[in-house]
């Protein structure tokens, strides 16, 4: 069931919006090489509580940090480490979620270290226009496979593949609630989006194959051809008269 946001519920929302966005600002300018992920999700633990905001990740069904912080071929879900080390011409997803006074915020990014390919960097700049041609088409009354339509055809007109094991979601008081928003799909089909719908929209794209493998940490997720991936997400609100992104 889908739980309609109120204005005032929004404008708490943008709250916890804008602490995300800002972790994410903060991991954008501080991520070198030679830094450890661990290092990025101290960070943004510390950054998170000095906002009076909780992590949302950090120990949801056991998650062991505070981001997701996946590098190359890993598409979500990889788990802060001392022992990984960001090198010279990577590409790190980070996604991150705070919740502030109840409500939640979920965005991801995906940085360059260094000199990155020019392969790279077009999946990085590609997984982004995705997000934003699915976002041009949405308004209050869109069809939810709109979404996945938009970006799935982008992606595949760039060559890419659309992972379908994972989906965008509902986000509320709780970081999952429903729709699941699935990043491929069929124009004019699914449940119409109103007003007060508010999701988390997020294309993992990978440069290869969409399909993807499960690592026995319980967490990772990689590419199939360990080809690299991108992640790009915002909390996103249906309006009126269109769509107000609260993680930008
Ligand atoms: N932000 C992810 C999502 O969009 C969730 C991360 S899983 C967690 O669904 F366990 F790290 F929280
Ligand atoms: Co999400």
């Amino acid at each position: 069931m889908i739980k309609i946001k109120s204005d005032a519920e929004i404008e708490l929302m943008r709250e916890s919006g804008r602490i995300t966005k800002q972790v994410l600002d903060l991991i954008g300018k501080s991520i070198k090489e030679g830094m450890t992920t661990k290092d990025l999700d101290i960070i943004a633990y510390n950054y998170i509580r000095s906002c009076d905001a909780i992590p949302s990740f950090l120990n949801y069904n056991g998650y062991p940090a505070s981001i997701c912080a996946s590098v190359d071929e890993m598409v979500v879900h990889g788990i802060p480490s001392n022992d990984i080390v960001i090198k010279n011409g990577q590409i790190v997803s980070i996604d991150v979620g705070v919740i502030y006074n109840g409500w939640q915020g979920d965005a991801a990014r995906t940085f360059l270290v260094g000199d990155v390919s020019e392969e790279k960097k077009r999946l990085v700049k590609v997984t982004e226009e995705c997000f934003f041609k699915a976002v041009e088409n949405l308004r209050n009354g869109t069809p939810i496979g709109d979404i996945g339509y938009y970006v799935q055809t982008h992606a595949e007109q760039n060559g890419y593949g659309v992972v379908r094991a994972l989906t965008g979601h509902g986000i509320g008081k709780d970081m999952h609630e429903d729709p699941s928003v699935p990043n491929f799909g069929k124009k004019g089909t699914g449940i119409r989006l109103k007003k007060g719908t508010v999701i988390a929209i997020e294309p993992m794209i990978n440069m290869g194959t969409y399909q993807v493998e499960f690592l026995n940490d319980g967490w990772g997720v990689v590419t199939k051809d360990r080809l690299p991936s991108a992640h790009y997400e915002n909390t996103v609100a249906i309006t009126e008269n269109g769509v107000e992104i609260l993680t930008l």
